[in-house]
């Protein structure tokens, strides 16, 4: 899988094919807590607003050219540590789009200063749990809102 997509930094022009990503995965309602519709104009604000050390990855199919998915690294109030979300098309999960994104994340993310990674996740959520522990994180204990679980890994 991984020599069949190209990965690459989400450019403004990515918006719209972004947004058509998403829609399906907020509308099914148990991955993400987002709960309003991704826009083309949504989905380019969010790009516009980015963190200087914020990462956020594409991956594309060659033929046709579509985004797979897409992967982003948010700064958090600890400076090393950051916040990682992946959403990968529905009609292709489990074909390595997302471990695939996680190896220029992670080398993105050490770039850019960061030695752990968190992911914060629905518990409703029946998938992310096992792909983020297929990458080696762990889950943590003891967070204050009973909807989610946190898992984190170390990246140095
Ligand atoms: C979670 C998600 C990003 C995984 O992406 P993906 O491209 O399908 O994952 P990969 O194919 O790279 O899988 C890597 C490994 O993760 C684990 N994994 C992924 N999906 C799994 C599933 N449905 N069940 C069990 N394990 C799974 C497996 O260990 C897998 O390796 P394997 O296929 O060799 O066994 C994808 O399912 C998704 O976009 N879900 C909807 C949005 C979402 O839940 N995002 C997470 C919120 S941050």
């Amino acid at each position: 899988m991984a020599s069949e997509v190209s990965i690459a930094p989400i450019q403004e022009r990515d918006a719209a094919a972004i947004a058509a990503l998403l829609q399906p995965i907020i509308a099914a309602g148990i991955y993400t807590a987002m709960t309003k519709p991704a826009t083309p104009a949504n989905q380019r604000g969010f790009i516009q607003s980015l963190h200087e050390r914020a990462i956020y990855l594409g991956a594309w199919s060659a033929a046709p050219r579509l985004v797979l998915g897409i992967q982003e690294v948010l700064p958090t109030p600890d400076p090393s540590v950051g916040e990682i979300g992946t959403f990968v098309r529905l009609d292709a999960h489990r074909r390595g789009v997302g471990r695939a994104l996680f190896r220029e994340t992670c080398a993105a993310a050490r770039h850019h200063g960061f030695t752990a990674l968190r992911a914060t996740i629905r518990r409703t959520n029946p998938v992310a749990p096992s792909f983020y522990a297929s990458l080696g994180f762990v889950a943590q204990d003891g967070d204050d809102d009973p909807r989610v679980v946190v898992l984190k890994r170390r990246i140095v």
